[in-house]
């Protein structure tokens, strides 16, 4: 199965996966794949590894769009550009304000009170939520032709696909109003039995002052709730596009394959649109085993010739044992891989795919470009056999 075809028809790439497998370096491989084949590419990474962001030169410019370098590299079909973002989850959160807010008197009302910058902090918290909606923003710019999304480590994966709701669940109407009948008639005066009982306790635990933040902000944000719902169906409607694809990336790991695992069952759950799994940082062998002494023996024998003799043969038994540990671990990677794959076979659609483990980490455009071509210029293994 060739990836690259898989790769000119997507528009958005998400990789989501464990912590530390590799989602960043992932995502960046492809994108640095997509801008090499001609596209204009945007790939929205969230915390990079220092060398990686250094090397990219996304340190100086921060959360804005950087265009990155790509002058030395060879072979850059026309049209082809990369661009880069970090993640300011905070920012992100306040544009989001702006954008659905109905005048500029409510806008800079929220803005500015306590209760909504307490609530931002604990949302600008989730940077899958921030993602989702960041995505969205430069999805609606309509100047790339590729996008490629980075998420963050989640604990529990199910936030990150259930993150866009969580601010309408928040501000659920239900809710809302309850609220919003009960700091009208405080102030009326006209309240009776648990409204008022509640009311009284959270003024005598948090102060009037809290209290009427408080009541200002669900008053304002009543009027934005159909703005956050109708954003949250656009936000769901992108991630489920047919031209969307959900890659999960793990490591030869048993946890990140449990956590990718849990990922492919959510994409079966919610009909999102899979585009396969990377098993990343697999340990190239291979799969022969392989006598040191007949291979080495006689080489290293006649290098060694002004040494004792113990010292080749001490040589040539060391290299034996690094290869027999690193062919235990190569297979024991395939064992896992292979599991995973057998799960999924034929239940999903998509693609899955092997990338070794690098000498060195993946800090620079040459080394993902390394990672790309292990990615796209070999055959995959489709899911559905
Ligand atoms: N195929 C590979 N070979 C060697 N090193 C790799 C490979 N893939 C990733 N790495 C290295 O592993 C480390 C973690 O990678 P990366 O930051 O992409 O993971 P992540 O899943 O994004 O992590 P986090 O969950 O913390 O965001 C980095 O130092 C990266 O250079
Ligand atoms: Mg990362």
């Amino acid at each position: 199965m060739d990836l690259n075809p898989w790769l000119d028809r997507t528009k958005l790439v998400v990789c989501v996966g464990a912590g530390g497998v590799g989602k960043t370096t992932t995502a960046a491989a492809i994108a640095l794949r997509g801008a090499l084949s001609g596209r204009r590419t945007m790939v929205l990474t969230i915390d990079p590894a220092r060398r990686l962001a250094n090397s990219l030169g996304l340190d100086q410019f921060g959360n804005r769009e950087a265009r990155i370098d790509l002058s030395g590299m060879e072979g850059v079909k026309p049209g082809g550009e990369l661009w880069a973002m970090m993640l300011d989850a905070r920012s992100t959160f306040d544009a989001l304000i702006h954008r659905v807010a109905p005048s500029d008197e409510v806008r800079e009302r929220i803005l500015a009170n306590h209760v909504y910058r307490h609530m931002a902090d604990t949302f600008a918290g989730s940077q899958d939520y921030m993602a989702s909606e960041k995505i969205y923003d430069v999805a609606a710019l309509g100047t790339y032709d590729l996008l490629v999304l980075d998420t963050p480590p989640v604990k529990n994966a199910l936030d990150f696909l259930e993150s866009p709701g969580r601010l309408v669940n928040f501000l659920d109407e239900r809710v809302l109003s309850w609220f919003l009948d009960g700091s009208r008639s405080s102030r009326g005066g006209m309240m009776f039995g648990t409204s008022k009982v509640v009311f009284y306790l959270l003024g005598r635990v948090f102060g009037e002052q809290f209290i009427d933040d408080l009541s200002q902000f669900f008053r304002d944000f009543e009027g934005l709730y159909e703005g956050f719902r109708k954003r949250h169906q656009e936000v769901l409607d992108m991630f489920r596009a047919p031209t969307t694809q959900f890659v999960t990336v793990c490591a030869p790991s048993e946890s990140s394959v449990d956590v990718a695992s849990f990922f492919l069952s959510e994409f079966e759950r919610r009909a999102l649109p899979c585009g396969g799994i990377i098993v990343n940082q697999v340990h190239a062998c291979s799969g022969q085993t392989h006598d040191a002494e007949s291979v080495l023996g006689a080489t290293a024998r006649s290098l060694g010739g002004d040494l004792p003799p113990a010292v080749a043969a001490s040589v040539v038994a060391r290299l034996g044992m690094a290869h027999r540990r690193l062919h235990t671990l190569a297979m024991a990677d395939h064992a896992l891989a292979r599991g995973l794959k057998s799960r999924y076979s034929g239940r999903l659609p998509g693609f899955f795919q092997e990338v070794p483990r690098m000498e060195d980490e993946v800090h620079d455009l040459p080394s993902l470009r390394e990672v790309g071509r292990a990615l796209f210029d070999q055959d995959a293994a489709p899911l559905s056999s």
